[in-house]
């Protein structure tokens, strides 16, 4: 668990008085530290005695003591301390919403190091969890040179990534958005062919299919999961129809199993749109390994990210090497610089692969990482009125890419959009829920999807990063109750 605390031994002198001195010399060294606290020690021994807080010094005042009272009169609650040689996890633990400062002590009880947790952190929707493994992968790239889409890391990056999905093949690509491109044109999809998306999710999923000539059809939401709603799909199938794109919105799998079915019975390919659920799990199977192909993004937002990039699976020999050709020009690959067909540059570099690898080699840890930062999440805000957890379908496993809950505006007592201004000002960035595509000044096509448009108009995500701790989570959702109690 990585901790936001900081350790600030250097105000230590600042804020210390001794059990000699008065409150208008507490006050005096509160004012100084800007903590909202003092440490008080022994005057012969400089044993630790416990924190005195501004609210300590204020209802000793009220109930009558002087400025030149001893600060030993006061009345305290029993401090929160830790032994210097703790660990983050140990000490992150022990934050809660009144404890900012925690003192942490010698074996002889004498402050030694201050442990702050900074309640004005900012807390972003996501951000990127990158460590040594990355830098070191891509300053190999390039200190030998292999900065292109030619290099091991490449290679290793796409089978690392189909074993995770359990697909025979993974082929790499310059972001999600071409990995759709290439599905579809593997797939023979073009002019005059009509492919099914959900409204609700991002662009790109439409965008893909406008890029092969063909037109994107929109249908609307499932509410208990949120993704495509196989009953609708099968009212949208025309003679047109080639192809359906599931998208497993926000990491949780749509229900793969009555898609497959209209699909089977229409003779429709299905390419997974699992740009934002990296290790989900459809009745014990990866997302992405379930249709004839699947896509993946890892756009720095991502689960795992290589800054850009994306990547198709697939068990289909032939449509693999399609996507291969495709994405590279349209290169025969036995005849270098032979060009058959209309390709493109979509390829992967190897720097991309090189963060890649090193993320692939800590999926798991982050997939649960994400899961666990859930279950925290769902305990901190179950019980508050208004507010609707995120999905989770019993054959699921959602891995929460990012944690979205709907406010249902009546009972929570205000709105998605005032509460997300609101935590703005508290430094807690959050996002609304995709527009639906079919509202998209783009597409705009008039057609009236009831789901898809609640979902938009009451949606919020939660700032989601695996960066966040318990104690972060703790602190967004007692600032959600606080705003809903004062409003
Ligand atoms: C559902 C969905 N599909 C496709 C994409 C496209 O991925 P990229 O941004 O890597 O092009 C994204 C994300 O960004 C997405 O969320």
């Amino acid at each position: 668990m990585k901790s936001r605390f900081t350790r600030i031994k250097e105000k230590i002198v600042d804020i210390s008085v001794s059990d000699k001195q008065s409150i208008r010399d507490v006050l005096r060294k509160i004012d100084k530290g800007a903590l909202g606290v003092a440490l008080l020690m022994d005057s012969k021994t400089g044993i630790f005695k416990g924190l005195v807080t501004d609210g300590d010094v204020r209802r000793a005042l009220i109930k009558g003591m002087d400025l030149d009272s001893p600060v030993s009169d006061i009345e305290r609650p029993k401090t929160i301390t830790a032994s210097v040689t703790a660990s983050s996890e140990e000490i992150s633990r022990l934050f809660g919403e009144a404890v900012r400062v925690i003192p942490l002590l010698d074996g002889g009880r004498r402050v030694t190091d201050l442990a702050f947790f900074d309640t004005r952190v900012y807390l972003p929707v996501s951000e990127p969890n990158l460590g040594e493994k990355e830098l070191k992968y891509v300053s190999e790239c390039v200190l030998t040179g292999w900065v292109s889409s030619a290099g091991k890391y490449v290679t290793q990056f796409e089978q690392m990534f189909a074993e995770f999905c359990g697909t025979r093949y993974g082929i790499s690509s310059s972001s999600g958005t071409t990995a759709l491109h290439l599905a579809l044109l593997s797939l023979g999809i073009g002019p005059g062919d009509e492919v099914i998306v959900p409204s609700f999710t991002f662009i790109s999923t439409a965008n893909a299919v406008v890029f092969t000539g063909a037109t994107p059809v929109f249908v609307d939401s499932d509410i208990q999961t949120w993704n495509i709603s196989a009953h609708e799909i099968e009212k949208a199938v025309t003679v047109r129809t080639k192809a359906i794109i599931p998208v497993h919105i926000y990491g949780h799998p749509a229900d793969m199993a009555p898609i497959l079915d209209i699909a089977d019975r229409y003779n429709l390919a299905v390419v997974e749109d699992a740009a934002e659920a990296h290790g989900a799990l459809y009745k014990g199977k990866k997302t992405g390994s379930l249709g004839d192909m699947g896509i993946f993004s890892f756009y720095g937002n991502k689960t795992i990210t290589t800054g850009e990039g994306g990547m198709l699976v697939t068990d289909n020999k032939e449509l693999a090497d399609k996507a291969r050709i495709l994405r590279d020009h349209g290169m025969d690959p036995e005849n270098r610089y032979h060009h058959s067909v209309l390709g493109y540059n979509y390829r992967m570099t190897n720097i991309q692969a090189a963060l890649g690898v090193a993320q692939m080699e800590r999926i798991d840890q982050i997939v649960q990482q994400k899961c666990t930062n859930a279950v925290f999440y769902n305990d901190a805000l179950g019980e508050i009125p208004g507010i609707t957890l995120p999905p989770q379908a019993e054959w699921a496993k959602n891995i929460y890419w990012l944690y979205s809950i709907l406010i249902d505006e009546k009972s929570f007592g205000m709105s998605a959009g005032r509460l997300a201004a609101m935590l703005k000002i508290k430094s807690i960035e959050t996002r609304p829920l995709f527009l639906p595509v079919h509202q998209q000044p783009i597409y705009d096509t008039k057609q009236h999807l009831p789901v898809c448009e609640y979902l938009s108009s009451s949606g919020l995500s939660l700032p989601s990063s695996v960066n966040i701790d318990i104690n972060e989570i703790g602190r967004i959702a007692w600032e959600i109750k606080n705003i809903r109690k004062k409003n």
